[in-house]
């Protein structure tokens, strides 16, 4: 499955791998690019694995395509174009891993802000400079980003337009591993293949407690654990892992 030019993909058993292909323009978000992660998210909100996003050409992505942006009027703000992508792109049923080479600024920052997992290359500068462009960071990253690294830091990032290096990234818990991108997209691919091991039902609950509402909690877990301990995979996990053990006494 190619969604379009600028979104490659490929298919694997355990996982996705979609690469923003717009290096001429540093992969900037167009409109084509989020109907592109849309016809992406159907696709694994029916045929649930785990998603590995990469930038090519040595960048994530610099932003929100401004150009398209400068034409945005009122309306299209509150149709939250790139928000409610970013926000679908966080709820997928199974795992998002985000590698970061190069720039993830502004809408490129949120939306690796919105992955579960990030992994940095030492080319990394992630940041949030809307206010300069006349805008709000108004895909995520006021609360995601404070969710990821705690109100100060992104408060001086979103408020003074500061730009985090690698090192900075992976200090502040931005991204949790750093590696050179061949590196760094084998890293993801092993995460992934960790993850296709597990019980993927017990995986996907786990991402909804973890994106539940603080109100929801815990509440969300006792239902979700309750509707684990009935199914025959816990039986079976459990019963290999008792029986594993008798077998070596
Ligand atoms: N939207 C639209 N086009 C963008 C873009 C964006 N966010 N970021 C880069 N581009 C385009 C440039 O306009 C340029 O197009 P052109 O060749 O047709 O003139 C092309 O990508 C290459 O960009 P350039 O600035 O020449 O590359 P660079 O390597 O010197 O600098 C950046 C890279 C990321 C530092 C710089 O492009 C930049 O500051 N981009 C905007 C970042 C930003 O403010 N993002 C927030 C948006 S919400």
């Amino acid at each position: 499955m190619n969604v379009t030019e600028s979104l490659r993909i490929a298919e694997h058993d355990t996982h996705i791998v979609a690469t923003l292909d717009r290096p001429e323009k540093r992969n900037a978000i167009d409109q084509e690019l989020i109907d592109s992660l849309h016809t992406l998210c159907s696709r694994l909100e029916q045929d649930p694995r785990t998603l590995i996003l990469l930038g090519a050409g040595g960048t994530f992505a610099a932003g929100a395509d401004i150009a398209q942006l400068r034409a945005r009027r009122a309306e299209d703000a509150r149709a939250g174009i790139n928000t409610h992508c970013f926000a679908r792109i966080r709820r997928l049923p199974m795992p998002v891993i985000a590698v970061l080479d190069g720039y993830a600024l502004g809408g490129g920052a949120e939306l690796a802000y919105a992955a579960d997992i990030r992994i940095g290359t030492p080319t990394l500068k992630i940041g949030n400079p809307e206010t300069g462009l006349g805008i709000i960071a108004a895909a995520g990253a006021t609360w995601r980003l404070r969710d990821i690294v705690g109100e100060p830091l992104a408060a001086e990032i979103l408020l003074t337009g500061r730009v985090l290096n690698a090192d900075e990234a992976l200090a502040a818990g931005l991204i949790t591993h750093l590696h050179e991108p061949d590196e760094a997209r084998a890293l993801a691919e092993r995460m992934a293949a960790s993850v296709a091991r597990l019980d993927p039902a017990a995986t996907r609950a786990t991402k909804r407690a973890l994106n539940a509402p603080a109100g929801a909690h815990p509440a969300i877990e006792l239902a979700e654990q309750a509707a684990l301990f009935e199914s025959p995979e816990k039986m079976r996990r459990m019963t290999e892992f008792l029986e594993r053990k008798q077998a070596k006494k």
